[in-house]
C-alpha cells in the first residue's frame, strides 16, 4: 500500500494549494480530487472549473459587449452591427479555465504531487495515520487534509435540472434567455444576472431578505443598487416564493411580494440561495468525523478535526465561501502541520463583486463598528472628482474609509467604482500592517491613477480631502 505524509482530499483552491506548499516543506503528498468537466478530470474544484474564473471570463466578454454598444460611442467611436456570438464566448470561457485547469496538473507534476482522480474516503484510523480510500485504491496517510468545498443550495420547490440551473448551467445557456429569473440577490445572483442582462436577457431578481447586500456597508448597497436598477436589472426584494413549475418552454415561478400573490414565467431560472458543504460520500460517519448541525466539518483555530491527524480547510469548514480564503488555509494548514507558524488573518479577508461598477470591500462596516462599540470617524470621495476616472468615461461611486476615531487605526474600507477589485489590494496591504487613515493619505499615489481616491478618502476622514 502506498503511504503519504500527507493526502489531501478535493483539488479546489483549498486543497490544491495546501497539497503545493506541503509538497514545498517536503512532505510526500497525494491529492483526489473528484471533479469532472466534459467527462474527463479536471483539477482546480468549483474555483477554477464553473466558479470564479468562467464567471469572470464571461462578464469580460459581456462588458466589452455592453462597452461597444453602449460606451464606445460616448469616445467619438461608432461601431455598426455589433453582436454576440454566444458559442465562441462560451469557447473562449472553456479555454481559459482548459488554461488554468491544466496549471494545477503540471503544478502537481513539478512539484511530484501524486493525483488520483475520483472519489476520496476515509476508511479507518491506522496506527498514527489513516487508511483513505483514494478512487479505488487504499493508501495510507500520516496528515489527512479535507478540502471538499460545497455545492449549490437547491431550493425544495425548486430541485436543478431543465430550465431551473444552479452556477455551473447558468454559465453554459446555449443562448441568451429572453426572459431570465434569479433566486437569490447574492453575489451569484448579481454577477451571472449582470452577464446574461448585458447580452440582451430580461432580468428579474427575486430576494427573500427586506435589502440588498446587507453584508455591505450601507452606503455602498445603495449605491450599486441604484446603478444596477438603472441598468434594468429588476430586483424584487422581501419575497417569498411559493410555488415553481416547468415544463419545456420554461419556468413559472409564484411569490408572495407585500401581501401580494405574483406569477412570473422565465426562460430560464438561475437559483443562487447560497452553498452547502460537500461531505456525502467523504466517510465522516464511518470514521466519526465531527460535523456542526449544517454539516461543516468543524475545526479549531488550527484546522483540526476531532481526529487526530485530520485536518479541514475551504468552504467545507463554512465562514467566508472564497477561494482566497481557501487559498490561505491551504498555505497554513501545511505549515501547521510543519510544525510551522500557519495562520490566516480573518479580519481583513477582501470581497469583491465584479459587477459594474464593481464592489469591494475589507473589514468592519461603519455600522458594524459602531455596534462593537467603537467610536468611529468616516471619509468619503467619488470617483466623479478623480481625473483618470473621468478620462476612462467611468466616474461612478466611491471610496469609503472607516477609522477608528481614537486612535485614527484603518477599521475597514469600502468600495464601488471601476476596478475596485484592484484598488482593493491596497487597502488589505494597508490594514494587515495596523496602518492608520493618516498613513494611507500620506502615501504618494500615482496621478492620474483610481487609487487617488482610496487617498482622498482617507484624508477625507479628517475633512482635508485635496480635491474637493
Ligand atoms: P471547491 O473549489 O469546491 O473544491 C472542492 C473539490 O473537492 C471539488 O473539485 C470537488 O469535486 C472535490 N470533492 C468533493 N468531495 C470529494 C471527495 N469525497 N473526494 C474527492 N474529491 C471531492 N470566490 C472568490 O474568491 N472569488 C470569486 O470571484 C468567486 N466566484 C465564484 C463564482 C461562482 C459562480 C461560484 C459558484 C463560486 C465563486 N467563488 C468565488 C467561490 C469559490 O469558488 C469557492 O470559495 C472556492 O472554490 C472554495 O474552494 P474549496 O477548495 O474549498 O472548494
Ligand atoms: P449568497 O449567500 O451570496 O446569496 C444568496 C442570496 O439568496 C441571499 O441574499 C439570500 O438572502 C437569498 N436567499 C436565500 N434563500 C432564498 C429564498 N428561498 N428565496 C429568495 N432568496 C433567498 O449566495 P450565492 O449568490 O449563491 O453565492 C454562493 C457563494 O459563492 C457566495 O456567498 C460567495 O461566498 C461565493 N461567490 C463569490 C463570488 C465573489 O467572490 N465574487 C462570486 C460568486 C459566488
Amino acid at each position: 500500500m502506498d503511504s503519504y505524509d500527507v493526502l489531501v482530499i478535493g483539488g479546489g483552491p483549498a486543497g490544491y494549494v495546501a497539497a503545493i506548499r506541503a509538497a514545498q516543506l517536503g512532505f510526500r503528498v497525494a491529492c483526489v480530487d473528484a471533479f469532472e468537466r466534459n467527462g474527463k478530470a479536471s483539477l482546480g474544484g468549483t474555483c477554477l472549473n464553473v466558479g470564479c474564473i468562467p464567471s469572470k471570463a464571461m462578464l469580460d466578454s459581456s462588458e466589452k459587449f455592453e462597452m461597444i454598444t453602449h460606451e464606445a460611442a460616448d469616445h467619438g467611436i461608432e461601431v455598426d452591427g455589433a453582436r454576440v456570438d454566444l458559442g465562441r464566448m462560451l469557447s473562449r470561457k472553456e479555454s481559459v479555465v482548459d488554461k488554468l485547469t491544466g496549471g494545477i496538473a503540471y503544478l502537481f507534476k513539478k512539484n511530484k504531487i501524486t493525483s488520483f482522480h475520483g472519489l476520496g474516503r476515509l476508511v479507518r484510523q491506522d496506527g498514527d495515520g489513516w487508511i483513505v480510500d483514494a478512487a479505488g485504491t487504499e493508501v495510507r496517510a500520516k496528515n489527512v487534509i479535507v478540502a471538499t468545498g460545497s455545492q449549490p443550495r437547491a431550493l425544495p420547490l425548486a430541485p436543478f435540472g431543465g430550465n431551473i440551473v444552479e452556477n455551473s448551467g447558468a454559465l453554459a445557456f446555449e443562448q441568451v434567455p429572453g426572459k431570465l429569473g434569479v433566486i437569490g440577490a447574492g453575489v451569484i445572483g448579481v454577477e451571472l444576472g449582470s452577464v446574461w442582462r448585458r447580452l440582451g436577457a430580461q432580468v428579474t431578481i427575486l430576494e427573500a431578505l427586506p435589502g440588498f447586500l446587507l453584508a455591505a456597508d450601507d452606503a455602498v448597497s445603495k449605491e450599486a443598487l441604484k446603478q444596477f436598477q438603472k441598468q434594468g436589472l429588476d430586483f424584487h426584494f422581501g419575497v417569498k416564493i411559493t410555488d415553481v413549475k416547468q415544463d419545456e418552454s420554461g419556468v413559472t415561478v409564484t411569490y408572495e411580494e407585500k401581501g401580494n400573490a405574483v406569477t412570473a414565467s422565465f426562460d430560464k431560472l438561475i437559483v443562487s440561495i447560497g452553498r452547502v458543504p460537500n461531505t456525502q460520500g467523504l466517510g465522516a460517519e464511518a470514521v466519526g468525523l465531527n460535523l456542526d448541525e449544517r454539516g461543516f466539518v468543524k475545526v479549531d483555530a488550527h484546522y483540526r478535526t476531532n481526529l487526530p491527524g485530520i485536518y479541514a480547510i475551504g468552504d467545507v469548514v463554512g465562514g467566508a465561501m472564497l477561494a482566497h480564503k481557501a487559498e490561505e488555509e491551504g498555505v497554513a494548514v501545511a505549515e501547521l502541520i510543519a510544525g510551522q507558524a500557519g495562520h490566516v488573518n480573518y479580519d481583513v479577508i477582501p470581497w469583491v463583486i465584479y459587477t459594474s461598477p464593481e464592489i469591494a470591500w475589507a473589514g468592519l462596516t461603519e455600522k458594524g463598528a459602531k455596534e462593537q462599540g467603537l467610536k468611529v470617524k468616516t471619509g468619503q470621495f467619488p470617483f466623479s472628482a478623480n481625473g483618470r476616472a473621468l478620462g476612462h468615461g467611468d466616474s461612478r461611486g466611491f471610496v469609503k474609509v472607516v477609522a477608528d476615531a481614537d486612535t485614527d487605526r484603518i477599521l475597514g474600507i469600502h468600495m464601488v467604482g471601476p476596478n475596485v477589485s484592484e484598488l482593493i489590494g491596497e487597502a488589505v496591504g494597508m490594514m494587515e500592517f495596523g496602518g492608520s487613515a493618516e498613513d494611507l493619505g500620506r502615501t504618494v499615489h500615482a496621478h492620474p491613477t483610481l487609487s487617488e481616491v482610496v487617498k482622498e478618502a482617507a484624508l477625507a476622514t479628517d475633512k482635508r480631502a485635496l480635491h474637493m
